[in-house]
């Protein structure tokens, strides 16, 4: 893309300068650095037959403005897809692609470790419409070709599972799913496109949860669908026949939250490797489920295909009491007990996978915790942590 100026020359840059620049036009609105929030429904037009022929570039407020094309082409650069798709959230950015690759007798392979009300929307909605949703280990790899059936149109995968962060060795699964013909599904909500980039390793469709790091601030929800030239008529035809289109301000918070992202990630990635290696080092603690660690059972993968690590990681416990976890979770001055993440503050919540695991067995051994380590001082949030040990052990 172009630089600051018009008529610059067209090139590729590196992922922060793109994460500067991407979707923004500044002289298409008078010089503002920022592309306005236009807020709108009914769009004019001069005359009739343009009206009829909706051959203006903007024809009705839910079917795109400037403030959410800005958004789109943004995404689509720093994916390196075909083109993106908004949602009001990464739950329905999810939902919505995997409803546009799948029909009534399709059979879906999902991982095992996804977000949980992914796994509620297959089991419900997808399996009411007459999908049916196979579970599968994460950690398959191309052994995923046996769970094939003739109808299996999907898989879907998120790397690192949902609280329980295994890696899954995504070029192997999504070879396997070409060769029987079917469509390839990400989260990479964990990652964003600056830390991995799914469509570079033979995924189809790219899924952001945008009120995570993207938004970054813990105020808006977002959704966003990255596609391949060969899905994005479908996600765009999807998209627009459930009429999903986000709130304008939300959208303005992402492109907001996008200037930024690089710089943020990577402050969670180096504060969020210090304490969980801190961590590493207690008495009190088990095991730390973060892939950036040596100790993490897929490491290679991670390190293989990977550029980095956010915030959000796991921590297995010495068999304490439950009442003890709470009161070490309690305690805590700077970690808000909260789900979502991605915002610049700290979390964390006690969490249980058994009852959301059919394909796996979760047997950690000890309670867990995540944490979601955030733009604070990572001293202070060790110093913080090392007294909640304190109490857990007493
Ligand atoms: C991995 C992952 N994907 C998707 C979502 C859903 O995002 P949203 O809350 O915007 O629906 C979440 C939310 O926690 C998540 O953790």
């Amino acid at each position: 893309m172009a630089g600051q100026k018009d008529g610059g020359p067209e090139r590729n840059w590196r992922p922060a300068t793109e994460a500067v620049l991407a979707g923004r036009e500044p002289f298409e609105h008078h010089g503002f650095v920022n592309t306005p929030i236009y807020r709108g429904s009914t769009v004019l037009s001069p005359t009739v037959a343009q009206f009829a022929g909706k051959s203006g570039r903007y024809v009705y407020g839910r079917r795109g403005t400037p403030t959410t094309d800005a958004l789109a082409k943004a995404i689509t650069t720093l994916e390196g897809g075909a083109g993106t798709a908004l949602t009001s959230s990464g739950l329905s950015a999810i939902t919505t692609a995997l409803m546009a690759v799948a029909r009534a007798g399709d059979h879906i392979l999902v991982a095992d470790t996804v977000y949980g009300p992914t796994r509620h929307f297959c089991d419900t909605m997808l399996s009411g419409y007459g999908v049916e949703t196979s579970y599968y280990d994460p950690l398959v790899g191309a052994d995923i070709g046996q769970l094939f059936k003739p109808n299996t149109r999907a898989v879907f995968l998120e790397a690192p599972g949902s609280l329980s962060f295994e890696m899954q060795d995504v070029p192997a699964i999504a070879a396997a799913a070409h060769k029987h013909g079917a469509a390839v599904l990400m989260d990479n909500t964990w990652a964003t496109p600056i830390f991995f980039r799914p469509h570079d390793f033979g995924v189809d469709i790219s899924i952001q949860a945008g009120t995570k790091y993207l938004g970054g601030h813990a105020d808006a929800n977002l959704g966003t669908i990255s596609a391949t030239a060969d899905y994005w008529p479908k996600i765009k035809e999807t998209t627009g026949s459930l009429g999903l289109n986000p709130g304008p301000e939300d959208v303005f918070l992402m492109l907001r939250g996008l200037r930024t992202l690089p710089v943020r990630l990577d402050r969670h990635m180096a504060s969020g490797l210090k304490v969980a290696r801190w961590l590493e080092g207690r008495p009190e603690v088990q095991r730390v489920l973060h892939p950036a660690l040596a100790s993490h059972p897929q490491h290679a993968i991670w390190k293989r295909d990977f550029k980095g690590a956010c915030g959000l990681f796991a921590v297995v416990l010495k068999p304490f009491p439950q009442g003890a976890v709470n009161a070490f979770v309690e305690g805590l001055a700077l970690f808000g007990i909260g789900a979502s993440w991605g915002g610049y503050e700290s979390l964390i919540i006690p969490f249980d996978c058994t009852k959301v695991r059919t394909a796996t067995k979760w047997n950690p051994g000890g309670p867990t915790v995540r944490l979601h380590i955030g733009l604070e001082d990572p001293d202070d949030l060790i110093e913080d942590i090392e007294a909640g040990l304190a109490r857990l052990a007493g």
